[in-house]
C-alpha cells in the first residue's frame, strides 16, 4: 500500500485480493464516515446521468499490511479503518485536469456543473479540480474523469439546515470557463434523477456508515432523507441553475483586485507575502520572495 500524499485524507494505492489497484479511502480518515457516503452517492448519481466516474468497489482492510509502513500517521489511519473501506479503480497514468488541459464541450461542462450545483459540491474549483485526465497519452482520445466528491452533499452535516433551492456558488467552478451549457443539462438530466434512481444509489451505501445518525432511528431513514433531498432539490433546479458564468478574464480581474485590497490593508512586512486567496500552499507563487 502506498500513501497517496497529495491528498488531504491521505487515500493509499492498495493492491487487493481480486488483483486489482484501487485508490482507497479509509473510514479512520479526519474527514470520517460522511466523505465516504458522498463519494458513493454523487459518484453512482454521475454515472447513471451518463458521466464518466471509475468503479468503486468496498474494500476490506486488514491493518497488518500496514506493518511496514514507516509512518506513524499513517500507521494510526490504517489501525483505525480495520474492516470497510472504500476503493476506486485507479486509472493509470491519469494526470490532473487543470483549466486549459483539454477540450471539453460546453454541455459536458454544462452537466459536470450541474451535478455538482445538485449535490452541492464545494471541491471542484479552478483552484482543485478533482478532475482527471485519461487516457493522457496513446492513440485513444484523453477524456475527462470524475473523482473525489467527498466534500459535496454539505446538507448533510445539518439535517434540516438548508433548502433544497439553495443557490451554488458557481463562480469558480472548474469548468466555468468552457461555456456550460447547464440550460441544456438541466433539460436532459432533471428527468433523469427520479426516486427509483436515487433510492438505488443510497442504496449501495454500506448500513455501518448511516447507523447511529443523530436524529435518525434507523440507517433506512437517513437513506430516505438522502433520496428526499435530492429528489426536491432536482425538482428545484430553477431556482439554483447556474447561468451567467464569469469568463476567465473578469475572473483573474477579480482576482487581482480582491489581492490589491488585501495588499492595501496589510502592514509593511506583510506586503510581500503572497495572497493565496483559499489557493492550496502548493500553488504559492515563490517568485516574489525570490524577485
Ligand atoms: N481513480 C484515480 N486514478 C488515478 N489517480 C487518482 C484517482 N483518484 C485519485 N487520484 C489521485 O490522487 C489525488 C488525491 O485523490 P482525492 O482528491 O480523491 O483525495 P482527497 O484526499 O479527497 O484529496 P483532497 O482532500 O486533497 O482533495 C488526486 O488529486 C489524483 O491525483
Ligand atoms: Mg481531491
Amino acid at each position: 500500500m502506498n500513501p497517496l500524499r497529495t491528498g488531504g485524507s491521505v487515500p493509499g494505492v492498495v493492491e487487493t485480493d481480486d488483483l486489482g489497484t484501487y485508490v482507497v479511502k479509509f473510514t479512520g480518515s479526519a474527514q470520517g464516515r460522511k466523505a465516504l457516503v458522498a463519494e458513493i452517492i454523487v459518484g453512482e448519481l454521475a454515472r447513471r446521468l451518463g458521466l464518466r466516474f471509475p468503479e468503486l468497489v468496498l474494500v476490506h482492510f486488514d491493518p497488518a499490511v500496514a506493518a511496514d509502513e514507516p509512518h506513524q500517521e499513517v500507521q494510526d489511519l490504517l489501525h483505525a479503518s480495520a474492516g470497510l473501506n472504500l476503493g476506486m479503480d485507479l486509472l493509470p497514468g491519469a494526470v490532473d485536469f487543470t483549466p486549459e488541459a483539454l477540450d471539453v464541450d460546453p454541455l459536458e461542462a454544462g452537466k459536470v456543473v450541474w451535478l455538482d450545483a445538485l449535490t452541492a459540491n464545494v471541491d471542484r474549483t479552478v483552484h482543485s479540480s478533482n478532475l482527471m485526465i485519461w487516457p493522457a497519452s496513446g492513440f485513444r482520445p484523453p477524456r475527462l474523469w470524475l473523482i473525489d466528491h467527498g466534500a459535496a452533499l454539505v446538507f448533510h452535516h445539518r439535517w434540516g439546515a438548508t433548502a433544497p433551492d439553495k443557490a451554488y456558488d458557481f463562480r469558480y467552478h472548474a469548468l466555468g470557463g468552457y461555456g456550460p451549457d447547464t440550460r441544456a443539462a438541466d433539460a436532459e438530466l432533471a428527468p433523469l434523477v427520479t426516486e427509483e434512481m436515487l433510492r438505488e444509489v443510497a442504496g449501495l451505501v454500506p448500513e455501518a456508515w448511516l447507523a447511529d445518525e443523530p436524529g435518525f432511528s434507523s440507517a433506512g431513514e437517513v437513506r430516505e432523507a438522502y433520496v428526499d433531498f435530492l429528489l426536491a432539490r432536482a425538482r428545484a433546479s430553477a431556482a439554483w441553475l447556474p447561468v451567467d458564468f464569469p469568463s476567465r478574464g473578469e475572473l483573474a480581474a477579480a482576482d487581482a483586485r480582491r489581492a490589491a485590497a488585501t495588499e492595501k490593508g496589510r502592514p509593511a512586512w506583510l506586503k510581500r507575502v503572497p495572497d493565496l486567496h483559499g489557493k492550496p500552499a502548493a500553488e504559492q507563487d515563490w517568485t516574489r520572495h525570490i524577485g
